[in-house]
């Protein structure tokens, strides 16, 4: 399969569906000297009627390679897709997890957690289902995230469904990646957070541990959770097969539009990366989105670097080798700018001691505002025709902000990446006028990207 080109002629710089429909990142690895990106996928409409494991590598972390599909459903207990999960790599096989969904004669869901394992990253043998039904959740469990811990031992977190329709996570544990145990929950504290949790993700550093996961039914509070769905995290620490979360709300990891079901992985080198859908929405926007008719919907975001701050909040920084792309457009100090410059391009804004608000414009639909105490984002629902916008409270003030923009998306990255705000966005075909306007002087340096 090849790369990807946009209807524009330029490389995009995301994991896009070659064609059909893409969701959720899926398996990221890195096994014998490549990273692996797995997605859900449907090659043959742009909708949500089949899915399958689409697969891309990357060397570099910003050139991706399109690959023939890693998991098809044709097997009894997947026949209704093969659901999302994550890989692992353990004895230099590459083994991957995930829900084989099913739709039983009585249209009733069953799901079942399945292995299969590779010893070239490219073809996967089957092992079947290690994981049917767990007794006081219904058949809506599903996205295996496994990881090994310092005890050695292997720990699976599944989202998931009680019995009496509230969302939790739940916890196995194994010695060899194909029996599991059943450990219960994986909260020590019941929070009541929607009817179905989705792609659970626990993530630990030294002595933290975060856990990200993407409730469902949440009802919006102010400007916190205004999407259809939402994906956040606690801090806390994960000992003996419980996570104790520290005392703080559930914290959106994105504050933009559609930023869904992220799933991390360990880069040989240390870091934490992560990447998420762009993303979820309903589902009447979803067949309205322009890119319907070019036969492709959705792209997965950029790779995030993840880190914790000394106070516990998730820090969240693009992923540096972004910056080998960068061509140098400008880089001057004023109280306004105007330029015209095509996308993909990368704003890079640091405001003064005495700058109080900003506004930011570009291609006639998107549009960025700093009032002194809140940062939102505007852009035009494509849907209605509408302008829609989100918004985030910023105590510290904007200080900096760097900004990747794709020919429809953009990726925010608020004061060294403790906000972030993602969007799809649609412009005008022809219009690419960058205006940025503040009350004081700032540092713009504004690149071209090129891959
Ligand atoms: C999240 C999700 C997962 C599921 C997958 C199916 O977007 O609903 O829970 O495994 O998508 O494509």
């Amino acid at each position: 399969m090849n790369k990807r080109i946009s209807k524009s002629g330029a490389m995009d710089f995301h994991v896009l569906p070659p064609k059909g429909l893409l969701n959720d990142p899926n398996g990221l690895v890195h096994y014998k000297g490549t990273t692996h990106i797995f997605f859900q996928w449907n090659p043959h409409e742009t909708d949500h009627s089949y899915k399958c494991w689409g697969h891309a590598t990357t060397e570099d972390l910003i050139h991706y390679t399109y690959h023939e599909e890693a998991l098809l459903p044709e097997e009894w207990y997947e026949k209704n897709g093969c659901y999302s999960g994550s890989g692992l790599v353990h004895e230099d096989k590459l083994y991957l997890f995930y829900t084989g969904n099913v739709k039983n004669e009585k249209e009733e869901r069953e799901s079942y957690q399945c292995v299969a394992v590779s010893e070239d990253g490219f073809h996967f043998e089957k092992l079947g289902p290690v994981i049917r039904d767990i007794e006081g959740y219904t058949a809506h469990v599903r996205d295996p995230k496994v990881f090994r811990h310092e005890d050695g031992l292997f720990y699976m977190v599944l989202g998931a469904q009680r019995e009496d329709l509230t969302g939790d996570t739940i916890l196995f544990r194994s010695e060899d990646l194909l029996k599991w145990d059943f450990m219960g929950s994986l909260m020590e504290e019941k929070v009541d957070l929607g009817y179905m949790w989705e792609c659970p993700d626990l993530i630990n550093y030294k002595d933290k541990s975060v856990f990200i996961f993407s409730p469902q039914g949440l009802e919006p509070q102010g400007e916190k959770y205004r999407n259809i769905f939402q994906t956040g995290y606690y801090t806390g620490t994960f000992q003996n097969g419980v996570f104790r979360k520290d005392d703080h709300d559930f914290t959106e990891m994105d504050r933009g539009f559609e930023y869904y079901a992220p799933q991390s992985f360990a880069y040989p080198d240390g870091r934490i990366l992560s990447m998420g859908w762009m993303g979820t929405m309903e589902k009447e926007k979803e067949e309205a989105l322009p890119t319907v008719k070019e036969g492709w919907v959705h792209h997965l975001s950029i790779l995030r670097e993840l880190s914790l701050s000394p106070e516990g909040k998730l820090i969240q920084k693009p992923v540096r080798e972004l910056e080998s792309a960068r061509e140098k457009i400008l880089d001057e100090n004023r109280e306004s700018f105007k330029v015209e410059i095509e996308t993909p391009l990368e704003v890079n804004l640091k405001l003064s001691e005495g700058s109080s608000s900003m506004e930011l414009r570009y291609g006639g639909d998107l549009q960025l505002n700093y009032d002194g105490s809140a940062f939102s984002v505007e852009r035009k629902d494509w849907l209605t025709g509408e302008r829609e916008y989100r918004s985030v409270e910023l105590p510290e003030g904007l200080t900096e902000l760097q900004m990747l923009l794709d020919h429809t998306s953009a990726e925010i990255f608020i004061n060294g990446g403790r906000e972030v705000v993602s969007l799809r966005f649609f412009k005008d075909e022809e219009h690419n006028e960058l205006l940025i306007t503040g009350n004081a002087d700032m540092d713009l340096r504004l690149y071209g990207l090129v891959f």
